[in-house]
């Protein structure tokens, strides 16, 4: 009888153990399912990839178009016409690291020029480097949360931006052959050497080749490998040194372009450096390169060397399908997530953090655009400044509604933003939504104080604005109090341009008089229509020509 009370009583207290920490097990029940469901997912979308007859990587014999960290062969065999290097630097380490690299290369009978990023404007320059023949170095630390060095800032901005905007070309720097040392220390755990790291990746995204490995040097002496920032650079520069001379001599190690994770079969016999030097990168990143081969593929993206503007519909019309497939791919797994956890917010605030948007309130957005960054340099604004003078530096692209009524396949924000047919959202007050809308204007205006190019007088400028479009993201007629915010704009002195997606054309007649109203006609047959815009609405179609008719009677 003892023995059964004692299983009964031990079997008693498992129950009350496992009752009182039930909130536990439902948690690790439920990230078990979370992980299991994002894994499974993965390996969907990888091997959709591998099949697709139109990924490059399972194109076996095809020479890859993207370098994916290899420097390809004819790249390869270019002669080296000169070292340009280029630093980043808070306090003078970089630099004097720049210019030590800078006598060793001058020693190899090369010629060798060293820059500070600063004073080099890579919008008028990088792009030469694709076929300068020229290897560029960069040497650049990490500062504060992970931030480059303030004469660096510019150059990192333009980068990021380049790597990242769906209109510029991914093989925009096809052809530029670099080196980065990353200058950091370990203390900073978070954040430690992210400068050198997004240049890396960045050259990478827009096709330039790496001749060798990322290096780091590390400050933290007990955490350095070579003891120091100053050995892990002398290491680092003896291995440029010898890379180079091996690039000068047109020595190259042949890569079957059958690269597979990262493992090139033909220098599998080949020790690990070696290996390492023909895909320019470690074992780690190649896996790295591999994702990153796999979202940037020209072929996969359709892009093209040059810059695409999402109004040069017809330029693009060829890529789209493509195009589609990519964004698709890049967002899927984000907006799975969100919609997993039923989290609209997340996406929105991921979609905000991808396209660069500076969210205002529960749906409406800010946005720098690009004319406006070139008119603050003092080049050309937009089609507004050509036909009607508008200064582009002094417009602020804003919009009261991120959501739309339309899934666009031209849209970049595709599966990240808010989609619906009628107001659903929390509702801000239009003053609210202007006088925050200045503020994170003026402040991404402030952003550009100092960078290189920019005009004193333009960004003093720019810190008033005179006109507002709201246009190119969501559907700003959505929005119910949009008359109400219009006519606030209009007190302030501002002139507005406003777009529609010609779906609303009923809010089209409501809608008291804007400084410019366009409408845009993405199509001109209701099939072509349906399959571009990929409305919402079911009688999309009665509701375009409408629209065009509210239009015509304004
Ligand atoms: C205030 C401060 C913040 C720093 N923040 C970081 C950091 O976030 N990540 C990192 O890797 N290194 C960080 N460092 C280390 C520097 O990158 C390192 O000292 C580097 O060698 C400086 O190079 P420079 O003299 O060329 O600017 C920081 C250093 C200082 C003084």
């Amino acid at each position: 009888l003892d023995v059964s009370m004692d299983m009964w009583s031990y079997f008693h207290t498992c129950l009350v153990s496992i009752w009182l920490h039930r909130f536990y097990i439902y948690s690790a029940v439920a990230f078990g399912i979370s992980l299991w469901i994002v894994i499974q997912f993965t390996a969907t979308i990888r091997t959709k990839r591998k099949k697709s007859p139109g990924n490059p990587a399972s194109s076996k014999g095809t020479p890859d178009k993207l370098g994916n960290g290899c420097a390809p062969p004819q790249a390869q065999e270019v002669p080296i016409a000169g070292v340009k290097i280029f630093y980043g630097s808070q306090t003078g380490t970089a630099k004097r690291f720049a210019k030590a690299l800078a006598e060793a290369v001058t020693s190899l009978n090369l010629p060798v020029e060293v820059i500070n990023m600063g004073d080099y404007d890579p919008e008028d320059s990088l792009s030469e480097e694709t076929s300068s023949s020229n290897i560029c170095v960069f040497l650049v630390s990490t500062y504060t949360e992970g931030q480059p060095p303030e004469s660096a800032a510019w150059f990192c901005k333009w980068l990021e931006e380049a790597a990242n905007d769906f209109r510029v070309g991914k093989s925009l720097l096809q052809g530029l052959r670099y080196a980065v040392f990353g200058l950091g220390n370990s203390a900073y755990v978070d954040h430690y050497n992210t400068v050198g790291r997004s240049i890396d990746r960045w050259l990478w995204m827009l096709s330039a080749s790496r001749i060798m490995t990322r290096a780091e040097g590390d400050c933290n002496v007990a955490q350095s490998k070579h003891g120091s920032i100053e050995a892990d650079f002398e290491a680092w520069k003896a291995n440029f040194l010898t890379r180079l001379q091996v690039l000068c001599r047109g020595e190259k190690k042949s890569c079957s372009r059958k690269c597979k994770k990262g493992k090139c079969k033909s220098s599998e016999k080949q020790s690990k450096e070696s290996s390492d030097h023909e895909h320019g990168m470690s074992e780690h990143e190649n896996a790295e390169g591999e994702e990153l081969f796999e979202t940037s593929s020209e072929e996969e993206a359709g892009g093209t060397d040059s810059v695409v503007d999402v109004e040069d519909l017809g330029n693009i019309m060829g890529h789209m399908k493509k195009a589609k497939v990519l964004l698709h791919s890049r967002y899927h797994l984000v907006s799975f997530v969100c919609q997993f956890l039923q989290a609209k917010l997340i996406g929105l605030m991921i979609f905000a953090l991808f396209s660069g948007y500076k969210l205002i309130g529960s749906h409406s957005g800010v946005k720098l655009c690009r004319w406006t960054k070139s008119m603050l340099r003092g080049r050309g604004g937009c089609y507004k400044h050509t036909f009607y003078g508008i200064e582009s530096h002094r417009c602020m692209e804003a919009t009261p509604s991120l959501a739309c009524a339309n899934k666009c396949v031209f849209c970049w924000r595709h599966h990240t933003n808010p989609v619906g047919t009628e107001w659903r959202w929390k509702m801000d007050q239009p003053e609210m939504i202007l006088q925050e809308a200045i503020e994170k204007h003026q402040n991404m205006i402030k952003q550009f104080k100092g960078v290189s190019g920019v005009k004193e007088a333009r960004l003093e400028e720019a810190l008033t604005v005179k006109h507002c479009a709201l246009s190119l993201v969501g559907e700003p007629i959505m929005y119910p109090h949009i008359n109400r915010f219009v006519r606030l704009l209009h007190q302030h002195g501002i002139s507005t341009f406003l777009v529609t997606n010609a779906q609303f054309p009923e809010e089209i007649r409501r809608l008291e008089p804007v400084t410019q109203l366009y409408v845009s006609v993405d199509a001109s047959t209701k099939e072509s229509l349906r399959r571009i815009d990929r409305p919402l609405f079911k009688d999309f179609w009665q509701r375009f020509l409408d629209s065009l008719k509210a239009l015509a009677e304004k």
